[in-house]
């Protein structure tokens, strides 16, 4: 196989491109062939030694996800034969063109989705998916403030809870990105002005937080009663104050939350949810995911130079 690598931690210096032998899929996995990966920005922590590789992942091969056609399968694989297209989570290593993954952690593409559109789904979709539905409980008519809503996340998170009928606010630092994101079914403000219209609309219900620190006091200001803070995203050594007092009077959370550090059982158990409530809206296009950029496999350290780049909408890929 072909793949991405990190000789160490450090720059784009430690980035390679090397053939290694192809992946043999044990007795519950199924080796994916990948046209395209996604890039994410744990894969920058990975390769600047900040970031750990959970046991069982390969640990200098990047890529936290996979979509493809499965062309191999271990004995006691039963959803899944070789031609089947699927997407979903894997520990490590999807930086390739051919992937092992659990069974159970992948799901399969719906047919409206071609290759392309497919690598973008699988860690931003389930991650937004389970942070303001399963572990926020967004329903039909509650208030939604995505932070960092222009991103791969984000962008997701706002087409999932606008399919889930909730009212949404998004913060969204790029002006120009503003009117597009707003086309996904978000109210789309300044990062500093949008807790305050959230606050002026009777709090917010649920709030993802994809950036950290900076937005958590007025997100304890303008979240509801009985509401949920979920931190998806935080930069290393975010630190932030907040009154207990507020977070009592309004009976709220602040959960904290990672994928790829979960036992298998339980992101098996996710990515099947996953396919029940939130792939048939992909294969309506009810909800469709957005690409920023696709890059050449030989210019991956551009690509992860690129997920750092301000101004990005929705998910960066690397041609396998
Ligand atoms: N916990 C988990 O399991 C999990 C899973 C997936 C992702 N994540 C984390 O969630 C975050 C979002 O992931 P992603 O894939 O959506 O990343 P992404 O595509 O790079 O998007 C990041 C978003 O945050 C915005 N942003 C960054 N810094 C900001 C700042 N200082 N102020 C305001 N907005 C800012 C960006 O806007 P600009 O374009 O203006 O920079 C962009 O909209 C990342 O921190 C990622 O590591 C966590």
């Amino acid at each position: 196989m072909r793949c991405v690598v990190f000789n160490g931690a450090g720059g784009s210096d430690v980035v390679a491109i090397e053939e290694r032998p192809d992946p043999v899929p044990g007795k519950h996995e199924v080796v994916v062939a990948t046209r395209f990966a996604g890039v994410n920005p744990a894969d920058i922590l990975q390769r600047e030694g900040r970031h750990p590789v959970p046991s069982g992942a390969p640990s200098d091969i990047p890529g936290l996800e996979v979509a493809g056609t499965v062309v191999g399968c271990g004995e006691a694989v039963s959803d899944y034969k070789v031609g089947d297209r699927v997407f979903g989570l894997v520990g490590g290593g999807g930086l390739s063109n051919f992937v092992a993954a659990q069974e159970r952690e992948v799901v399969r593409i719906p047919d409206a989705l071609d290759d392309w559109h497919a690598a973008a789904v699988p860690e931003a979709f389930i991650t937004a998916f389970d942070a303001i539905c399963v572990q926020g409980g967004l329903a039909s008519g509650d208030t939604l403030l995505v932070n960092g809503a222009s991103g791969g996340v984000g962008t997701a998170a706002v087409q999932i809870a606008r399919a889930v009928g909730a009212r949404i606010v998004a913060a969204v630092r790029s002006e120009a990105l503003r009117p597009k994101v707003e086309q996904l079914g978000a109210t789309v403000l300044a990062p500093g002005e949008a807790a305050a219209h959230v606050k002026s609309l009777g709090g917010a219900d649920v709030v993802l937080e994809l950036v950290g620190a900076p937005h958590m006091a007025a997100n304890l200001d303008a979240l509801a009663r009985r509401g949920t803070i979920i931190v998806v995203g935080a930069k290393p050594g975010d630190e932030a104050t907040l009154s207990l007092r507020d977070l009592m009077s309004r009976r709220g959370r602040i959960v904290g939350t990672t994928l790829r550090t979960r036992p298998p059982e339980e992101k098996g158990a996710l990515a099947q949810l996953f396919a029940r409530r939130i792939v048939p809206y992909l294969a309506s296009g009810t909800i469709a995911p957005l690409v920023d950029r696709v890059f050449d496999l030989a210019d991956v350290a551009d690509a992860f130079d690129h997920v750092r780049t301000p101004g990005k909408l929705g998910k960066v890929l690397v041609a396998t």
